[in-house]
């Protein structure tokens, strides 16, 4: 049986990742996750066993990031820190595991000569205007505006390196906003599901003009495998579903599907360096690679989200306090 190591497999997109991948492959699955703030075992615990193993570590640490590669036929890097907001808090531990955890496991696949994929992020491109009819592309430079942002590129930066320079077996790709279940209720749309759970009005930034481009979880993970069953060593692939969303139109959705009036919600501080627009042009990777998502009506897959919160107020419950507190104290 092939081995695969998922890294922050207990996180939102790579728990998703680790269902799809159990539920569509023969591999053996080991997943490799420190269980930070953003970690949640409970997201992969019905998988564990006979298909899938969990190992609670640090992907700095070269020990034990070198042992479990040895035993490893691919290694799929998820793990990071991944909030923006709080990066502008406080962003060392972004330095630490996006980019010297990254340097950590490139280091072992090479020594190793195992296929490596690079999970990243649309952000890396920086922003576009709301007119701008241009979407970001496998050419786009790269122009981050967060600590967040900055220290993906940086950790996609030094994976293209090492392919080029050390001959790493490796691929990247650079997806848009994701939403599903087992997504951490600091980010946007299960806070707004959660707060409306929780009786606290939904928190909007700044005027919520920005446009997010959303894909559903699940559609990231088979484009994800897709590329790490067909993709080509040293190439890029853009993740995208043609989501394009205003902030106020996606709350709006949410309201509505909730059954509560469409502005019953707050306008509160915007995010410093607030990134405009995210628009993703996935044609390399349904050309190239024959992907298309499964998930196209996004108003069905947050009437789904919605529930999945509802059903689960265990999975959350104990985080909303601290998460409405953190933002309460900077005005959102
Ligand atoms: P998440 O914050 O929900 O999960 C991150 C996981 O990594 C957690 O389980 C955490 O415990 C683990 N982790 C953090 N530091 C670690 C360390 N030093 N060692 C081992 N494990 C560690 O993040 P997410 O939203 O699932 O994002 C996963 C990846 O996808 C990230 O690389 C992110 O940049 C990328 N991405 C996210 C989105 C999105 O919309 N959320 C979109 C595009 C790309
Ligand atoms: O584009 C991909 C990126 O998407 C990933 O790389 C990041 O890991 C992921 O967190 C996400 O980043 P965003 O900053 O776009 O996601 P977030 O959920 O934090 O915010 C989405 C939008 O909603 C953004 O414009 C800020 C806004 N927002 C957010 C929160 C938490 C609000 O208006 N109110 C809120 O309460």
């Amino acid at each position: 049986m092939k081995q695969m190591l998922v890294t922050g497999g207990a996180g939102f997109i790579g728990s998703n990742f680790v269902h799809h991948v159990i539920d569509h492959t023969d591999y053996h699955v080991t997943v490799l996750d420190a269980l930070t703030y953003a970690g949640n075992k409970s997201s992969i615990e019905s998988v564990l066993g006979e298909r899938a193993a969990f190992v609670q570590g640090d992907i700095c640490d070269a020990v034990l990031v070198d042992q479990l590669i040895a035993e490893t036929d691919v290694v799929v890097h998820f793990a990071a820190e991944s909030h923006n907001d709080n990066s502008l808090n406080n962003p060392r531990p972004f330095l630490d595991t996006n980019i010297v955890g990254t340097f950590t496991l490139i280091e072992a696949a090479r020594r190793h000569g195992t296929r490596f994929h690079h999970i990243s992020t649309d952000e890396v491109y920086g922003d576009l205007e709301l007119n701008d009819p241009e979407r970001f592309t496998e050419s786009t430079p790269y122009n981050p505006s967060s600590p967040y942002s900055a220290t993906k590129a940086g950790s996609d930066l030094l994976v293209r390196a090492w392919t080029r320079s050390f001959g790493l077996q490796a691929t990247l790709s650079n997806c848009s906003n994701n939403y599903g279940p087992f997504q951490h209720i600091e980010k946007f749309i299960p806070r707004q599901i959660t707060n409306i759970l929780s009786g606290i009005r939904p928190k909007l930034y700044g005027a919520g003009n920005n446009v997010r481009d959303w894909i559903h979880a699940d559609d990231h993970s088979s484009a994800v495998l897709r590329i790490v069953e067909r993709g080509e060593i040293g190439q890029t692939y853009l993740i995208g579903a043609d989501g394009e969303k205003s902030n106020l139109e996606v709350l709006h959705i949410i309201l509505e599907s909730m059954g509560e009036p469409v502005d019953a919600f707050d306008f509160v501080t915007d995010r410093p360096g607030h990134d405009m627009r995210y628009a993703i042009d996935s044609t390399k990777l349904r050309t190239a690679l024959d992907w298309a998502p499964r998930y196209t009506n996004f108003e069905d897959g947050i009437g789904a989200t919605i529930e999945w919160y509802t059903e689960h107020r265990t999975w959350w419950e104990n985080d909303k306090k601290s998460v409405e507190d953190f933002y309460r104290a900077q005005g959102q």
